[in-house]
């Protein structure tokens, strides 16, 4: 996706201070790819719990922590208690989880 629409899907997909962080390292793909998985596992934790049946991955937003740590900083305009990411990457693979507790 970034190869064939990189503006677009950054735009449609991340937030401004998504894309400063993952444009200012060394290999932003690998970066945003996380990201992306986290934002994936994120919304299916709110379509699961039927606190909503739709969202947008632009909806979420993840900055991080100083010492490196994800953190959600935004997602929508819902009540839960917690909502807890973890974000991995590897050469060619990025995978995440996500928690929710409402
Ligand atoms: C915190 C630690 C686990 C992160 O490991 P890492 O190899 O940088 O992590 P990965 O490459 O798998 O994943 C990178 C993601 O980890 C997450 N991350 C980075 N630092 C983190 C931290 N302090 N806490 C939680 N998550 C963290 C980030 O989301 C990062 O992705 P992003 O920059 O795109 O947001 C690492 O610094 C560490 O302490 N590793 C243990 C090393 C060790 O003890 N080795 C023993 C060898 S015998």
């Amino acid at each position: 996706m970034l190869k064939e629409h990189e503006n677009r899907f950054k735009q449609k997909s991340f937030s401004i201070n998504e894309i400063k962080y993952c444009d200012g390292k060394a290999n932003p793909s690998i970066h945003y790819a996380g990201r992306f998985a986290a934002k994936e596992a994120i919304k299916k934790c709110f379509l699961s719990s039927e606190l909503t049946d739709q969202m947008g991955l632009n909806e979420i937003e993840i900055i991080s922590s100083k010492n490196g740590a994800p953190i959600v900083s935004a997602v929508g305009n819902y009540e839960y208690a917690d909502l807890i990411v973890s974000i991995s990457h590897e050469s060619d693979y990025a995978i995440a989880v996500a928690i929710l507790v409402i």
